[in-house]
């Protein structure tokens, strides 16, 4: 069987990647990480994926002249590897409508909060943690969606709880949380390589045997 390919994309320190990345090398995943894309050149995640000889780039649009210049680009690589799926993971960058348009549910990203709550414009990194402790729920979570044209809204695929407890500080909670996010994300991109997941709409529905459901 050929493996599903996929681009990484990530602006940081790259811990959802080195997830996904060891469970493909441990045979669990039928996948293979492509590439690993970042719009920061000292991210972190780019020198973890050099040294497990993975392709790894620096990409950001002040690198080109035109917008469409660096669609074109990121499009070109993505086709050349033969990408099937881009994951991001901690990528601070908004991906460009016109990428989107080329890959329909095709990009998944994983989001630190139970959406639709504590998404959208302003919701990113520490700043999700804060506002759920402020707002003083009890649970928060992991969501794994596809994206779409508006920030945090495309088709969930998975979603996890995770409780906020009284003493949390954004911090604690983050850090919980990237326990949970490191079993979901690998999970989810095991479905993928499976054909698992359907799409209909904003709804996703679950085709795997049932068992394979829970985390
Ligand atoms: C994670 O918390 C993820 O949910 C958010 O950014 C963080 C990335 O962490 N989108 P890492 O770079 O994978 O360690």
């Amino acid at each position: 069987m050929a493996h599903t390919q996929f681009a990484v994309f990530a602006s940081g320190r790259g811990s959802n990647f080195q997830s996904i990345y060891q469970r493909i090398e441990s045979g669990d995943i039928p996948g293979k990480i492509a590439c690993v894309i970042s719009n920061n050149r000292d991210a972190p995640v780019l020198e973890k994926a050099r040294t497990s000889q993975i392709p790894a780039f620096h990409k950001a649009e002040s690198q080109f002249d035109l917008p469409a210049g660096y669609v074109e680009d990121i499009s070109a690589l993505l086709k050349e590897l033969q990408v099937d799926y881009v994951l991001l993971a901690g990528y601070m960058k908004m991906i460009p409508e016109a990428l989107i348009e080329q890959y329909p549910n095709k990009i998944v990203n994983i989001h630190p909060a139970l959406l639709p709550s504590f998404g959208g414009k302003g919701y990113y990194g520490m700043k999700v943690h804060q506002a759920v402790i402020e707002r003083g729920v009890k649970w928060t979570g992991v969501t794994i969606h596809f994206v779409d044209k508006i920030y945090d809204h495309g088709p969930i695929i998975y979603q996890y709880p995770v409780r906020v407890r009284d003493d949390d500080t954004p911090e604690s909670l983050s850090e919980r949380m990237l326990e949970y996010e490191h079993r979901v994300y690998p999970k989810i991109v095991g479905w993928l390589c499976n054909d698992w997941v359907q799409v209909k709409g904003l709804r996703t529905s679950f085709t795997g045997p049932a068992g394979e459901w829970e985390l």
